[in-house]
Order: C-alpha cells, then sequence, then structure tokens
C-alpha cells in the first residue's frame, strides 16, 4: 500500500527532536551569575538559535526559566533579582522537531534538584529515555538531551562528576553537556565529546561556553576540552578527567582574539570557518543515519516506511546553490536508481503548468527554507496533490512546517550569504536519499556507495589542513573580466556551482559550460589568459575533456584543473595550475570537489577586498519574490 501522506507532526520522524549546535554557558564563583549567563548567551546570538534558557542553583532546588523565540523573550520573563553564584545557560538551535518551551533547555530531573544543558546528538537517546521510564523516572520534552539529568539522577549518592562520568559512559553520539545540581551547590560538571567546550579561569570564578566568544568579555585565560573529558569545576577549583577518569594538567591558553576574531573561530571571515567546518558538518549529516550493515535508516532520515517504493518520478525544485544540488542529484538519482528526475529552478517552476504524473515526488531543497519562490513551487505541488518533501537546514522554516516529509542537512548556521557548508550537507542527504531509491529501485549490482560517503569527513579534513596557496592563479582570475567553468557530466553542475561562488563574492563575470558545448559559441570568448577552470572531479571522460582543453589553450587560454590527486600528471603538459583533490570513488567526488572551488572564489575575492560574507546586492535568505 503506498504511504499516506500527511502533514509533519509530533507522530511523524520527520519531527524527531534532536539538537545541535547550540549555544553554552557556565558559571559558578563569588558574583551572581545571571548577569554573565546572559551577555554570555547573548555574544552567542550570531550562531543562529531558536530558543533559550537559563538554570541557577539555589538551597532548595535548581531555579528554571525558558522560552521559545529571541533572547529577549528570556530575558522578560527571568527573576533577574535572584542572588544565585551558580548557573548554566542555554541557546537551542535545533535540527529537528519543534522550538517550543518545552524543548528549550535546560532540562530538569524527576525531583528538579539536576539541570542540564546539551550540544549535539545522543543517538541512543530512544533506548535511554525506554529504560529510564521504565525505572520511573517522568519525561517532560521531546528532547534527547532530556534522559541526560535523569541518567545523573539514576547515580543519587554519587558526586555529580562521578555521575557525569557514568552519564559519558553511557551516552553514544558527539556531544557536550554541563549540568548542575542543587546538592552540590558549588559546581558545574562538563562533559565534551566531540562538541567544543572551552573552560575559562576568572578574577571571581570560573566559567564554561562552547565557544570563546561567550568568555572574551571576563576572561582571555582558558582550558579547551580534549574529546571524552569531564570537568568539574567550583569558583576556587577546576578538576579535569580523561577518558578513565583519570585527573589531567591542562595548559592555559591566553586568547588574544577580538570578540569579533572569535565569533568567526579566529577566521576572518564566516565564509572561511564554514568552508572548514565542512568535514565537521558532513559527519553531523551522516551521523546515526546509517545502520551496521550500510543500509541507510530511513527513519533517522526523516523519511517514513513504505515512502520510496511508491516514487515513480521525482521533481527536484530549488533557486540558486541549492538548484545547483539538485542537478548532481538528478545525476545520482537517475544513474543509480533509474529513477527519472526532472529538476526545475523555484522560480520557473511556480509559473509553468508542470506535467507532474501519478507518483511523482516533489522535493524542495533549501538551505534557509524561507526562499519565496521555493515556498511558491510547495504549494502548487501540494495543491495540485502531489507528496512534497524538503531537502532544509532549518528546523521551525516555512519549508519545514509545510512539507511532507523534512530530510534535515544538519549543517548548523550558515552566516555567510555565500553558501558552503549548506550546499555540500545538501550533497550528502540527496545522495543517501539516491542511494535509499538505488536499494528500492534498481536491480542492477552495485558497490555500495556508503562507505564512500563516510570516508569523506576524513579526505576532507586533510585537504583542508594541507591547503597551499594558489598564488598566481588567484592573481590571474582576480585581474581578469571574465572566468569560464567546464565540466562534464556531473562536474558541469559542479562547475556551475563554482562559478556562482566566484560571481557572487568576486563581482567577476563568470559561467559555466558543459565542456563539449564551448565550441558551439564559446570558445570565440577565449583569448590569451582567460582563465577557465577545468572540473574533472572523478576523471570520467577524462580524454574527452583534455581534448576541450586543448581546444582552449590552442586559443591562449589559462587552464586550472581541479583533478584527482592520482591523475593529476595528465595535466601536466595542459594546466598552468592544477588542484589535486584526494582520490576517491567517482560518485562521491562531486562533494571533495565543492572544496577547491570555494576557496579559490574565497581567496580571489579576498584578494580584491570585496564583503565576503555580505556581497552587494544579496541576502542570506530570498523571501521575497
Ligand atoms: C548561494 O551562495 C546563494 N547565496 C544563493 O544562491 C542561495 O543558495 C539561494 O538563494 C537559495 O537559498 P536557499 O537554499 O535558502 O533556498
Amino acid at each position: 500500500m503506498p504511504p499516506q501522506y500527511r502533514q509533519a507532526g509530533p507522530d511523524n520522524p520527520s519531527r524527531k527532536v534532536i539538537t545541535h549546535v547550540c549555544g553554552i554557558v557556565g558559571y559558578t564563583g563569588a558574583d551572581p551569575a545571571l548577569p554573565f549567563l546572559l551577555e554570555g548567551l547573548e555574544r552567542l546570538e550570531y550562531r543562529g538559535y531558536d530558543s533559550a534558557g537559563v538554570a541557577l542553583v539555589e538551597p532548595d532546588g535548581v531555579y528554571v526559566e525558558k522560552a521559545a523565540g529571541r533572547l529577549s523573550s528570556l530575558v522578560a520573563i527571568v527573576d533577574k533579582s535572584r542572588p544565585a553564584h551558580v548557573g548554566i545557560g542555554h541557546t537551542r538551535w535545533a535540527t529537528h522537531g519543534p522550538p517550543t518551551d518545552d524543548n528549550a533547555h535546560p532540562h530538569t530531573d524527576c525531583t528538579g534538584r539536576i539541570a542540564a544543558i546539551h550540544n549535539g546528538i545522543i543517538e541512543n537517546y530512544r533506548e535511554l529515555r525506554a529504560e529510564l521510564q521504565a525505572a520511573g523516572h517522568v519525561f517532560s520534552s521531546e528532547t534527547d538531551t532530556e534522559v541526560i539529568p535523569h541518567l545523573l539522577e539514576a547515580r543519587a549518592g554519587y558526586s555529580l562528576g562521578d555521575a557525569a562520568l557514568y552519564a559519558r559512559q553511557r551516552l553514544e553520539g558527539a556531544y557536550a553537556f554541563l549540568a548542575v545540581s542543587a546538592d552540590e551547590p558549588d559546581a558545574v560538571v562538563a562533559v565534551r565529546q566531540a562538541s567544543p567546550l572551552v573552560l575559562g579561569l576568572g578574577e571571581t570564578g570560573n566559567y564554561l561556553a562552547s565557544d570563546i566568544t561567550a568568555l572574551l568579555p571576563y576572561t582571555r585565560d582558558v582550558m579547551i576540552l580534549d574529546n571524552g573529558e569531564m570537568a568539574v569545576i567550583t569558583g576556587r577549583d577546576v578538576e579535569i578527567r580523561d577518558g578513565a577518569g583519570t585527573v589531567v594538567e591542562r595548559a592555559v591558553s591566553h586568547i588574544e582574539w577580538t570578540a569579533e576574531e572569535a565569533s568567526r573561530g579566529g577566521y576572518p571571515h564566516f565564509m572561511l570557518k564554514e568552508i572548514m567546518e565542512q568535514p565537521d558538518a558532513w559527519s553531523d549529516c551522516l551521523r546515526g543515519r546509517i545502520g551496521a550493515d550500510d543500509s541507510i535508516l530511513l527513519e533517522e532520515l526523516g523519511l517514513c516506511p513504505g515512502d520510496l517504493e511508491s516514487v515513480d518520478r521525482i521533481q527536484l525544485i530549488a533557486a540558486g546553490t541549492a538548484y545547483h544540488a539538485c542537478l548532481i542529484a538528478q545525476r545520482w538519482i537517475e544513474e543509480w536508481a533509474r529513477v527519472p528526475v526532472r529538476v526545475d529552478v523555484s522560480s520557473e517552476f511556480r509559473y509553468q503548468r508542470p506535467i507532474l504524473s501519478p507518483g511523482t515526488v516533489v522535493v524542495a531543497v533549501s538551505q534557509s527554507g524561507e526562499t519565496a519562490d521555493t515556498l511558491a513551487g510547495v504549494s502548487l505541488a501540494k495543491d495540485a496533490g502531489f507528496p512534497v518533501w524538503a531537502v532544509t537546514n532549518v528546523v521551525g522554516s516555512t519549508l519545514a512546517r509545510e512539507v511532507h516529509r523534512v530530510l534535515y542537512t544538519r549543517a548548523g548556521p550558515e552566516v555567510s550569504v555565500c553558501s558552503t557548508k549548506a550546499y555540500t550537507t545538501q550533497l550528502l542527504v540527496l545522495a543517501l536519499l539516491a542511494d535509499a531509491l538505488a536499494g528500492v529501485h534498481s536491480t542492477e549490482p552495485r558497490a555500495s556507495v556508503i562507505p564512500h560517503l563516510q570516508s569523506l569527513p576524513g579526505l576532507g579534513a586533510e585537504w583542508l589542513s594541507e591547503r597551499r596557496s594558489l598564488g598566481p592563479a588567484i592573481t590571474r582570475v582576480a585581474s581578469s573580466p571574465s572566468v569560464f567553468y567546464i565540466g562534464r557530466g556531473v562536474d558541469y553542475a559542479v562547475a556551475l556551482e563554482g562559478q556562482l561562488k566566484l560571481k557572487e563574492i568576486s563581482y567577476i563575470h563568470a559561467e559555466a559550460y558543459p565542456a563539449g558545448e564551448l565550441k558551439h559559441g564559446t570558445l570565440a570568448l577565449i583569448e590569451q589568459g582567460v582563465p577557465v577552470v577545468a572540473v574533472m572531479s572523478s576523471g570520467a571522460l577524462l580524454p574527452k575533456v583534455r581534448s576541450n582543453i586543448m581546444e582552449v589553450r590552442a586559443r591562449g587560454g589559462s587552464v586550472l584543473a581541479v583533478i584527482p590527486e592520482s591523475l593529476a600528471g595528465e595535466m601536466d603538459d595542459l594546466a598552468e595550475t592544477t588542484i589535486p583533490i584526494p582520490t576517491t570513488d567517482e560518485r562521491v567526488a562531486p562533494i571533495l570537489a565543492a572544496l577547491p572551488l570555494q576557496l579559490l572564489a574565497y581567496d580571489v575575492a579576498t584578494s580584491l577586498g570585496r564583503d565576503v560574507d555580505k556581497p552587494r546586492n544579496l541576502a542570506k535568505s530570498v523571501t521575497v519574490e
């Protein structure tokens, strides 16, 4: 029986709550805690969030106040006369589920004496929740976070630090949490497991935060917690223990960054920070979505059982960068699953009379989930009675609320107008969708793509850490009135995204072409020194692209080649500059190829002194037609 489509709701896995990329602050010391907590949260606002809350340790329990929406909603209701000297605060940015008061952090145990806040994803929260409920614990939110205070409560009689070590043993996933207890009124406990946590040493007390930005007005002396470590801080002492529970010494680092630099993680621009964050975003995007046998866990992805079987055709709609992700997904879905796919720019789709045959699923892809043209396309498809799914980065966005299924990209907040990590995580989610469709619809034997997707974070991180300056190539591109990008097959779509990056932030005219199409007109524009970026992410059709490059070289064009390391030698006689990318399975190579193209655009734009994060005439979210 085909799946029944209904609006995403609490009983629909598309709305399963996972919190991620949140802001965390904590204080214990001689001063009242609340002023620091509120200021710290304000300093973390740039990260994006959908609710906020604080917990203060008081003699008779923990005072908790929290509110959905802006920090100002919390400030309006919190009792500012509370003198507590110990507390924790949180801004939540959910990747799944509704941003409600109940789901906002902090969360408490059954007694109201323990409170916890958390960033990241607890993969085994369902099992833990069931276990704790069976033992009599009562839950009051849909979050994965709430298992933490109940796990701590389950260790009644132990110190807060020992209870936190127990919780760390039980929790699976990538996360960081802080907790306080009225039974240990001086202490804040912190656990880091792959989500950042920094400890600040102040004059009057000690601090904890997910991000140095929150601490800078109070202290510049910090200790960074490593993965697996647990810290207990009081106003006077700091104790850090490693995974085995052994006390470790940690050197104090003095931070020289300005607050603005710190909000960008020390990078000069959000765009560069977001480019460098991609390997982590890729890990977050894949986390918990792959089963032991390399199968895709559909419910974790946001789909329901039976959704894929009834898909006969897919209509993808999107704008800008998201449209380019769709063009790549079209190739993947058609090639791997043999399901026909049509891709339309949302602003065109909305005014067409699209022929959507029965069995068509419309998939709208949008980072913000607020793009007016894409939302209009969604309405059109829904009014025509078709199931509509979304791939988006923003929980609670209009798109997420409007569609029948939501597949979240989990890239974390993207601040720079120029989309980078949202794009590559869109590709990852669409690759998972393509692979899942192939599992249902294709009878052709094929090697699993999953291990290759899983290797991307490692390959990307290694490549980014070795990033070399492109020197003269940057100067050549920056001084050219026009730049051309070419590629064949899926690399044409990769090239389209590359040229958009360059145009958007450097203001240099750029165009992308299928490599074989140049000779049908555009070759007339190639003359001495005109830069041509040739994308060969996997080396597919390499001899053909080589011929096209020769046509460019014969007219004096200057070629910059993006090609796998193992094939870089093929460009020795042709390219002025070669950017080798890691050699990997050709199906996932387009994701890696995005990195050099993003960095090329970034380096050119900064060399020209452009306002990289806020390019002229553009908005992060295009909510008008
Ligand atoms: C990308 O760098 C652009 N800023 C732009 O093309 C963007 O991708 C487009 O406006 C679509 O936005 P959305 O993903 O939020 O819908």
